[in-house]
């Protein structure tokens, strides 16, 4: 199938669309990103997901390509020309064309790239069903993983780490040997009184748009959320782990580096969570992170 690309103002075959070689995401890194789920055709969190990229242009000082509707209706109008029912939509903004030099270039247009691709679902299901594997790893990022920059090499290099140990994610550790977060998901686990402790939200971490609709749909769940660092110790002993992102949702870990979790299937507590999430992502309003993204 011909896939079709919106680039810069029109939609393209993918094959035939560009980048310029002075664009300053290719030379620089210098823009941002969002991947939204789509499932069974819709958007999910979709309004959460532009809400934090408009905090990343805003934090990086890149001007907005359009408005949130314009775009969402783009978004919509890419997953139809690419007949996709369960997969995700990439949306990315660099601050656009500019001779090279590292200060900001004055009146640039932004570039902006939206395309879609399909996954199936039945990975993911076999994931939270089964669990998942992980390794730990040094977080050797910059100090503002709040921006959902296109900058990922560290995070490329945790996640080919976990892929050489046979594992699906990395958890990150900073230098006081605390967790940070995946190398593309947030990182949670379940202690021994069934409380469910994760990172708070700062530069330290991507604010995960999952990461937030779980903390809404907690209201239903009705479990004690306590937003803390915790240590590898903790994560080694805790009773249950799991990890929420866009793709995955939440997966249930049940092994961080030789160390077992519980009895090597996924907890009673991430299996709730992830079934939550599930008649969440069915549903029909599909938006519980909207308003909750901005700092
Ligand atoms: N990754 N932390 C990092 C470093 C991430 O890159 C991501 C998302 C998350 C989870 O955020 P969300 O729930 O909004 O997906 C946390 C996306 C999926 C990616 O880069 O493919």
């Amino acid at each position: 199938m011909n896939r079709i690309a919106f680039v810069n103002g029109q939609y393209t075959a993918q094959t035939m669309a560009a980048v310029h070689v002075e664009d300053r995401g290719y030379q620089f890194s210098d823009g941002v990103y969002e991947v939204i789920p789509v499932m069974g055709g819709k958007q999910i969190d979709g309004i959460g997901h532009l809400e934090r990229l408009d905090r990343s242009l805003r934090e990086l000082k890149i001007a907005r390509p359009m408005s949130d509707r314009a775009m969402s209706m783009i978004i919509d109008e890419v997953v139809r020309r690419n007949r996709v029912r369960d997969g995700w939509v990439y949306i990315q903004v660099t601050r656009g064309v500019s001779p090279r030099d590292h200060a900001f270039p004055k009146d640039v247009e932004p570039a902006l790239v939206i395309y879609a691709r399909p996954k199936p679902a039945t990975a993911r299901r076999q994931n939270a069903e089964n669990g998942v594997a992980i390794i730990t790893a040094p977080d050797q990022r910059w100090a503002r993983r709040d921006i959902k920059t296109v900058s990922l090499l560290a995070n490329c290099i945790a996640k080919q780490a976990a892929k050489e140990a046979g594992a699906y994610e990395a958890f990150m550790v900073d230098g006081d040997g605390m967790i940070t977060e995946g190398s593309s998901t947030n990182a949670w686990i379940v202690d021994q009184e069934g409380r469910l402790i994760t990172r708070p939200a700062g530069n330290e971490i991507l604010n995960g748009i999952t990461r937030l609709a779980l903390i809404a749909l907690n209201q239903e769940l009705g479990l004690e959320i306590v937003e803390r660092p915790f240590s590898v110790e903790e994560l080694r002993d805790a009773r249950e782990v799991f990890l929420t992102s866009a793709s995955g949702l939440a997966l249930p870990v049940v092994k961080v580096d030789d160390k077992v979790i519980g009895n090597g299937r996924p907890g009673s507590i991430s299996t709730r969570i992830v079934e939550t999430f599930e008649r969440y992502v069915s549903g029909a309003d599909t938006n519980i992170a909207a308003g909750k993204t901005v700092a």
